[in-house]
């Protein structure tokens, strides 16, 4: 067991490099098995755990893979010879169900158990499950929630999206991409990731079309070939560096980014009073006073995404005033909200909605990782509060950040990995 221990109250300055995009790498691995050829993945945040676990599944499934150094892997999916994977595989992670369209893509059939990840609410798979059948396939979910897909042929099809699903529009792509004739996802997601998935198919030989605007045209074709591929930025982590830049009062450059991608993370920080100044594959932000309030409202893409929620919710606590963060993607993204108040913080929230009433300053608290974001959160309130913050659960944290320890003290954070032998460890923190 580890926990990180943060001595906070410095404000980080320097510069900082973001990592490849977890999510779209989530998705662009299984899509890889579609080519029947070698991939060349690179600009992939390889020792983040999620990645691990998908790098598992593909050889469990026959697929070879070279690490060609840090960032870079060669998938070879030639042997692929199976269409089972088990739930020992998948409860580790959401993204494993993207090798239910990615296996129908490539055998028509899909034996994928129910995936893990970050519980955020309910997450139910019914639209991915109408995209299938929708293009010919029928789906059954028995008792032990394994998923069973098969096709005699995949057809495309027009499929509207009942809400905008991020898993729902790649898992359809995946299956889509080899199916005959068109389809056409309307309503669908307009994340980042899905337009660096697209990319990603169409270099392998695919016809995707439209992806970024709500309408996904795929004209399937016979067959993918290899292809090298470099990831886009993590949008995320780089929005964990610019709030972590503000609420520490810091001034820090964060490169390897797209800042097309970040506006709405930029716009909100600027109306809490920081500067950010954009370049071509930079943003540089500073902040050297009390953040002002302002109000939040998650939404799909380009609206402020629910994934820099809890992080944003840290530069509120010690905002000067009252904020509203309205959460409209997940039933149950307040949880950390509970470790953020142990550190001092005046958040109530309930439902969907939490009022986030400004403190002058946090103080450094024993706390938990609920889950990869609410982590990244407590990480920063950790750096801004005074005194030690020893966050436990790191393991979700480890899920989704590569390098977070080294990344954080390049830019002068305080912060050390520290391993806890004491399960208990919480009560013993100093
Ligand atoms: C992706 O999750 C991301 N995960 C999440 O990031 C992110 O929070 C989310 O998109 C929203 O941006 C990955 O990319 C691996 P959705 P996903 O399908 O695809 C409902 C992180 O921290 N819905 O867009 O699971 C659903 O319940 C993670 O990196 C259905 O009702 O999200 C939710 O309310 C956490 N039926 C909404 O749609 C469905 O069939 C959006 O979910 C599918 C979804």
């Amino acid at each position: 067991m580890e926990k990180f221990v943060i001595n906070g109250g410095t404000p980080l300055k320097g510069e900082v490099e973001v990592s490849g995009a977890k999510n779209a790498a989530l998705a662009i691995i299984p899509a890889a098995i579609l080519s029947q050829d070698v991939c060349t993945i690179e600009n992939l945040p390889c020792s983040i755990s999620d990645i691990g676990y998908m790098m598992k599944i593909l050889r469990q499934i026959g697929a070879q893979i070279r690490v060609i150094n840090k960032n870079t892997i060669e998938i070879d999916s030639r042997n692929v010879n199976s269409y089972v994977i088990s739930h020992d595989m998948t409860k580790h992670l959401r993204a494993s169900y993207y090798f239910i369209g990615a296996l129908l893509g490539r055998f028509s059939r899909a034996k994928v158990s129910m995936p893990g990840g970050c519980y955020l609410g309910p997450r139910p798979i019914d639209q991915h499950i109408k995209g299938f059948e929708l293009l010919g396939a029928t789906v059954s979910v028995d008792d032990n929630a394994i998923v069973d897909a098969r096709a005699d042929k995949l057809i495309g099809s027009p499929i509207y999206l009942d809400m905008v699903s991020v898993g729902a529009t790649v898992n359809i792509m995946l299956a889509a991409v080899k199916a005959s004739g068109l389809t056409v996802i309307e309503n669908a997601a307009k994340e980042p990731h899905i337009v660096d998935l697209a990319n990603f198919l169409n270099s392998m030989g695919a016809d995707v079309r439209g992806a970024g605007t709500d309408v996904i045209k795929i004209r399937g074709v016979e067959q993918l070939h290899g292809c090298t591929y470099s990831i886009i930025p993590d949008q995320i982590e780089a929005g964990t560096f610019m709030v972590a830049a503000a609420a520490t009062k810091g001034d820090v450059l964060i490169k390897n980014v797209i800042p097309k991608h970040l506006e709405s993370i930029s716009k909100k920080l600027i109306e809490c009073g920081a500067t950010v100044e954009e370049f071509d594959d930079a943003v540089r932000v500073s902040l050297n006073k009390r953040p002002d309030k302002c109000n939040i409202k998650t939404m799909p893409h380009p609206g402020f995404p629910t994934d820099m929620q809890s992080q944003m919710a840290v530069l509120l606590a010690i905002a000067d005033g009252t904020s509203i963060i309205s959460e409209s993607i997940w039933s149950n993204r307040f949880k950390y909200t509970e470790q953020l108040n142990r550190m001092g913080a005046n958040i109530k929230a309930d439902g969907q909605l939490a009022v986030v009433q400004g403190v002058e300053r946090l103080k450094g608290a024993p706390v938990k990782a609920d889950d990869l974001r609410a982590g990244a959160a407590m990480i920063i309130a950790g750096l801004c509060a005074s005194g030690t913050t020893e966050i436990e659960d790191i393991y979700h944290i480890d899920r989704g950040y590569e390098d977070v320890v080294e990344k954080f003290s390049g830019i002068g954070a305080q912060i050390k990995r520290v391993y806890c032998p004491d399960p208990d460890c919480l009560t013993n923190a100093g």
